[in-house]
């Protein structure tokens, strides 16, 4: 008898030891730094979630997407058009126009993944980003980023 309390004790013990972790381990958690301050975490779905009626909503997808590849020094270096690089976008703009660069973004381009990775957004939210990336202004050109 006692034994089996004993027992059931110990699983009433690890089951709250068990629920006690989940719960603390439901906060994201930051990863690496990429393009200055920022912080990324992948959970994809309440991100899109918190973008909701937000107006930095093509800045924050920028900084959570696109930056891998687009920021002036990215993490994943594979020439992808810099932000702030206004001479190659101007070239970009003009070749492509508007809808082209949104064809791309939408669909892929080479090594461009499709909707830029961010399978999650909008429409509306992903042509934000790329307003946010393609119109950047002021950034100096860095050897990085000059075409
Ligand atoms: C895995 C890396 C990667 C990610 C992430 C990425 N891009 Fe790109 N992007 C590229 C590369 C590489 C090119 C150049 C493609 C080419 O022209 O060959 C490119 C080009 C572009 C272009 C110019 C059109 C073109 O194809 O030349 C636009 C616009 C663009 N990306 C928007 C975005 C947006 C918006 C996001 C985020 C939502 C994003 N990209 C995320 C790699 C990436």
């Amino acid at each position: 008898m006692v034994k089996k309390i004993g027992i059931l004790l110990l699983f009433i013990l690890a089951g709250s030891l068990g629920f006690y972790c989940a719960l603390k381990n439901t906060k994201p958690k930051s990863a690496p730094l990429v393009d200055g301050s920022m912080r990324t975490y992948h959970y994809p779905s309440s991100f899109a979630n918190s973008l909701k009626n937000d107006p930095k909503a093509g800045e924050k997808i920028y900084r959570e997407y696109c930056a891998a590849c687009h920021a002036p020094q990215p993490m994943i270096d594979i020439n992808a058009p810099a932000r702030g690089n206004k001479v190659l976008w101007q070239a970009l703009k003009q070749g492509l126009g508007e809808e082209g660069l949104w064809q791309y973004t939408l669909m892929g381009h080479n090594a461009m993944p499709a909707r830029g990775g961010c399978f999650e957004c909008s429409d509306e939210q992903l042509r934000q980003a790329m307003q946010y990336l393609e119109n950047a202004q002021g950034m100096p050109l860095t050897e990085s980023n000059t075409p």
